[in-house]
């Protein structure tokens, strides 16, 4: 059945981590609008809550109290962040300089992923860490002054460049950060418009010791691209589907699934685009589209890493050979999203190829449909989802309730188009 209709999506889960921790160092009371409503948010909400901020729900907005340079207090139990790295690797730079005992802790998902990519350059700089088995969950941090380090990262990863710059904000001297490839860049545009001494020159990040706290600043969350990127695949790959997705975040650094999209001769067009914040933000209008399979560039690959398993799904349906390589961060994510996606598919009967740092598809493909091994990961259990629409039989999930992590209520919406 075609997808007709327009959507709003929930605001970007990426901004709204990064809202509630920055504006916790504002200088006074901040108003956030269309917040990521997922699990993931709602952790970091309790995490700073539990260190001390206050964040009070009026209406549909929510109002963080700016606590200054020196806003945390110790908190009085274990910091409980679920299933969210964002939260975790992110709370651990903000935290490391200061005075505070803090033990991160996580599900069963996150307590297998590795912290030692956040903890050993906050470790470079000072900050006293521990960790099981020297990288996992439980992580002990015990905050003290920290001297500003020049690191490059052996990986892209905004998790991990974010950690640094938000450590570097009570660093003594200038800190830097060096990309080996562009990830996306929301907490330097944050704060930058919050007043932080930060300098951004291209892959190359530079930020000095704050002197005075954070201008608190009123923000309307951008629709979350990532959200969208599952209506956008599921407008193109269901037949004679025509579908408007309004207020979503176009922020170049996360947009190169729609170029890839481009390449394999999707019909999208950007239209009303303009900036929020700092951040731009367009509607987006999809119609059902033949593709082709690409080589993806490896230059893409950091920009759209949440987005690959969903190009697994279009690659089913495109004409050709499409190859995800480069991508062995994808491993490391709340499930292995390689082994996760090439499973599931082939399953489903599609031709796909697993590689030690990607997949390689070859297209088109009828799917079966039918039973889904989720892995408890939110972005597969969408991706299967959609495709579900297009199979032969429904997808059949074995556990529903992980997509609440980014975006509950996505199937009503997705059913909510069905024409
Ligand atoms: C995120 C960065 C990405 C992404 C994650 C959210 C962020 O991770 O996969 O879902 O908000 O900074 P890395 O950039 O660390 O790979």
């Amino acid at each position: 059945m075609a997808l007709k209709g327009e959507i709003k999506l929930p605001g970007d889960k990426s901004i709204s981590h990064r809202a509630l921790m920055l504006n916790a160092l504002g200088d006074g009371q901040s108003r956030i609008s269309n917040l990521n409503p997922g699990a993931d948010v709602q952790t970091t909400r309790d995490v700073l809550v539990t260190c001390g901020i206050q964040i009070e729900q009026k209406h549909k907005a929510l109002y963080v109290q700016g606590g200054g340079l020196r806003p945390f207090s110790q908190p009085e139990h274990a910091l409980d962040c679920g299933n969210s790295g964002t939260t975790t690797r992110l709370m651990m730079g903000l935290l490391a300089a200061h005075p505070i005992h803090v033990r991160f802790e996580g599900d069963q998902s996150l307590s297998n992923r590795p912290m030692d990519r956040v903890f050993r350059p906050l470790q470079q700089m000072g900050a006293n860490v521990s960790a099981r088995d020297g990288r996992l969950l439980p992580v002990m941090l015990s905050g003290r002054d920290l001297w500003a380090l020049d690191y490059t990262l052996p990986f892209a990863s905004a998790q991990v460049k974010s950690a640094i710059l938000l450590a570097g904000l009570h660093a003594k001297g200038e800190t830097a950060v060096h990309s080996p490839a562009y990830s996306r860049d929301h907490t330097e545009q944050m704060l930058k418009a919050m007043g932080a001494d930060i300098t951004v020159n291209g892959r190359h990040v530079t930020i000095k010791p704050l002197t005075r706290p954070l201008h608190s600043s009123d923000m309307e969350i951008p629709g979350d691209f990532s959200a969208a990127a599952f209506f956008i695949t599921a407008g193109l790959i269901v037949p004679d589907s025509d579908i408007i997705l309004r207020k979503v975040g176009v922020n170049p650094s996360r947009t190169a699934f729609l170029t890839v999209l481009e390449k394999m001769g999707a019909d999208i067009t950007v239209a009303n685009q303009l900036d929020v914040n700092g951040e731009a933000v367009a509607d987006l209008r999809i119609r059902s589209s033949a593709l082709k399979g690409i080589v993806v560039p490896l230059e893409y690959i950091a920009n759209m890493i949440d987005e690959l398993p969903l190009l697994a799904l279009l690659a089913t349906q495109a004409e050709g050979e499409t190859e995800v390589r480069g991508a062995e961060e994808l491993r490391v994510k709340e499930s292995d999203r390689i082994k996760a996606i090439v499973e599931n598919m082939a399953n489903w009967g599609a031709t796909i190829f697993e590689r030690e740092d990607g997949f390689s598809i070859e297209g088109p493909t009828q799917l079966e449909g039918g039973k889904v091994t989720t892995f408890a990961d939110h972005r597969i259990a969408m991706t299967m989802s959609v495709g579900g629409l297009i199979a032969s039989k429904p997808a059949v999930l074995d556990d529903a309730r992980c997509m609440d992590i980014s975006h509950p209520g996505f199937l009503d919406e997705l059913r909510g188009l069905s024409a």
